[in-house]
């Protein structure tokens, strides 16, 4: 049976759980050079995780398909050729997962709300399967003292919006709005803390300019209304958000990179402005009241041109923290071939970054970039405070009985922490930090070979092992 089968054919397999105590102790892990409180004592450490990549059970309770189901089942763009239909199977085995977040001495479970449960057509009428799903996750996170933060939209469109036009079409804006208060009214009495989006960058560059993550798109027309109104709707999911909770406390999650020149040379300084203002400023900007970067070039401009003038107000938002998302740093080169944009990221293979500060997805490994990137939003007097929404790293690991030894993972960590600390303790505002991910999951078109887990999943069994670098938290985390 081929993998992509057998992944499907697993379904409901119920989660086998290692439990820390059965677990060896972390291999070649020395002491990191600070401790949990040198953070303080609010500050909040979580996991995070998105629908689509953990949950399964893709079609059960009344939900509907997504951009993601369709993309998966049917296009080849997947490379390992799986789905997301089992996944990490968490629709059945929320509760154990959940209580592996609490093992590890996490405060925060992050987790994201799939749009075509609650809604199957996108709009209408509301799947009370899906809501009660949700419930059950939320309820499990209290009882058993885990705060949950849910993410309204992490990718997952409903295909019968896509049908419409998905984010291209400025229907989406109220679309959004319908949907954000169904969740928000549902929820919103038992969990306080809420992020609208997560990384507009992604789903708008990768789904409708570049076509290899759902829904497949291609063309700057679409990308720059796609964009457009991905902003409309983190702030306007905001304010539904303030609206509907009381004590909401209102953030969305932005992905960010530091951008370096390849060199001094004046063309490439540009290159990495242009980057900055792509892969940074340009869902960042208009949501805290800067409106879109056109001092980085024309491309820019013409988004702006595209925005009515009345649009410009309800962009703004007075968010009471950002989410920021860091994974690399991206380092920058004129490009005279690359349409509109002109310049692109020099892979680090190319810059003869060693194998071994490469991680699976072909990421340099950069702590200090991180410590750089926290600095330059630290600039940004609009943004109040900022937490940390996703970090983590992709290597390959071995499973040695009931043991994975990661000390890659582990460094990595390490390397991250040391230097969001510094940034932290030279004045950037952080609050907290969630680890992505929980569990090994479903990577978009990278399929399941890239693995992100603190916690390893065999995907043919749903068997968990909790590897050296989730016992790394667990141990750094303890009270
Ligand atoms: C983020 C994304 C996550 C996860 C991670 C690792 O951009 O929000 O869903 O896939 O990257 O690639």
């Amino acid at each position: 049976m081929n993998r992509r089968k057998f992944i499907q054919n697993t379904s409901k397999a119920g989660s086998l759980l290692i439990l820390p105590s059965g677990i060896s102790q972390i291999s070649n892990s020395t002491n990191p050079n600070f401790t949990k409180t040198d953070f303080g004592k609010d500050f909040k450490w979580g996991v995070a995780t998105a629908s689509y990549q953990i949950e399964g059970a893709w079609d059960e309770d009344g939900k509907g398909p997504s951009i993601w189901d369709t993309f998966t089942q049917n296009t080849n763009r997947i490379k390992d050729g799986s789905t997301g239909n089992v996944a990490c199977d968490f629709y059945h085995s929320y509760k154990s997962d959940i209580q592996l977040v609490k093992d590890l001495n996490f405060d925060v479970f992050r987790f994201s709300i799939s749009w075509s449960r609650i809604f199957p057509e996108g709009t209408g009428q509301v799947n009370q399967k899906g809501l009660d799903f949700y419930h059950r996750v939320i309820d499990h996170c209290l009882e058993i003292g885990v705060e949950p933060w849910p993410t309204i939209y992490h990718w997952d469109l409903p295909q019968a919006l896509e049908d419409r036009g998905g984010w291209v079409n400025r229907d989406i804006i109220s679309w959004f709005e319908d949907y954000s208060s169904e969740v928000t009214r549902a929820f919103g009495d038992k969990t306080k803390k809420w992020m609208v989006m997560n990384e507009a960058a992604s789903f708008c560059g990768a789904g409708y300019l570049g076509g290899f993550h759902a829904p497949g798109k291609r063309g700057f027309k679409k990308f720059y209304d796609a964009a457009h109104h991905a902003n409309m709707c983190q702030s306007g999911g905001a304010r539904v958000i303030r609206n509907e909770v009381q004590d909401a406390i209102v953030g969305t999650t932005i992905s960010c990179s530091w951008i370096d020149p390849i060199d001094q040379k004046e063309k490439n300084i540009l290159a990495a402005k242009k980057l900055d203002a792509f892969l940074n400023r340009l869902y960042l900007d208009p949501i805290v009241g800067r409106g879109y970067p056109t001092d980085a070039g024309k491309f820019f401009e013409k988004i702006a041109e595209r925005v009515p003038d009345s649009d410009y107000e309800k962009l703004k938002f007075d968010f009471d923290f950002m989410g920021v998302q860091n994974y690399s740093r991206t380092v920058a080169k004129k490009a005279f071939y690359i349409p509109v944009v002109k310049a692109f990221q020099v892979p680090p293979k190319k810059r003869g970054v060693p194998e071994d500060q490469i991680t699976e997805m072909g990421w340099e490994v950069a702590p200090d970039g991180f410590y750089k990137i926290l600095k330059q939003l630290g600039e940004y007097k609009e943004i109040k405070r900022m937490i940390v929404t996703e970090n983590g790293c992709a290597f390959p690991d071995k499973v040695e009985g009931n043991s994975v030894h990661d000390p890659r993972r582990v460094q990595f960590f390490k390397d991250y922490l040391g230097n969001m600390l510094k940034a932290k303790n030279e004045g950037v505002k952080i609050d907290g930090y969630f680890v992505w991910t929980l569990l090994d999951n479903f990577e978009w078109a990278e399929g399941y070979e890239p693995r992100f887990g603190l916690v390893h999943v065999d995907f043919n069994t749903q068997k968990r092992i909790i590897k050296d670098s989730g016992l790394f938290f667990k141990e750094l985390l303890e009270e």
